[in-house]
């Protein structure tokens, strides 16, 4: 089954639109009809601020859609439990911390820290910052 993502108010990459709110409710609307696995959002400006504009609303195109809804953007483990727990979102996204931690899953389940991110080597392309963050089972070997 298929999924779809959508940034309905982030600017990344100079997106914009003069009504985000009319015109993702219509197309989040218009998704209900292929029954798709889940919908994720990116809740604001794409590794950025969460702040929405005034008119914005991230709860309105959730109550649209009538599949899971998945959450993303800035969330740590405390926020995407809460999250949940609060009816907010059905899944929660990770994404910087995933490229710092190969074995997040694992370290969210046991609340262990997190590796920080080098955003330096985000976009690097070789090894660096990209396969080589350790997980908890190489920091305990060493
Ligand atoms: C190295 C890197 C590459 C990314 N590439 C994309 C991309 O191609 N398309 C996209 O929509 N978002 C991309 N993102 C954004 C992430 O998918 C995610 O939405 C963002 O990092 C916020 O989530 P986070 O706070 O959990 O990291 C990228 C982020 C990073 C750090």
């Amino acid at each position: 089954r298929t999924g779809l993502r959508l940034s309905p108010f982030s600017p990344a990459n100079g997106i914009s639109d003069e009504d985000p709110q009319e015109t993702f409710e219509y197309v989040v609307r218009e998704l209900n009809r292929f029954n798709l696995a889940y919908l994720h959002l990116v809740e604001g400006a794409t590794g950025g601020s969460r702040e929405l504009e005034e008119g914005e609303s991230l709860a309105s195109l959730r109550k649209i859609f009538e599949g899971p809804y998945m959450a993303n953007n800035g969330y740590d483990r405390q926020m995407a439990i809460d999250a949940v727990e609060e009816g907010k979102a059905d899944l929660v996204a990770f994404g910087r911390p995933y490229i710092a931690n190969p074995d997040l899953a694992e370290r969210l389940e046991r609340d262990a820290p997190l590796n920080e991110g080098d955003s330096d080597t985000y976009y690097g392309g070789g090894r660096e910052g990209y396969t080589d963050y350790p997980t908890l089972q190489d920091i305990a070997a060493q």
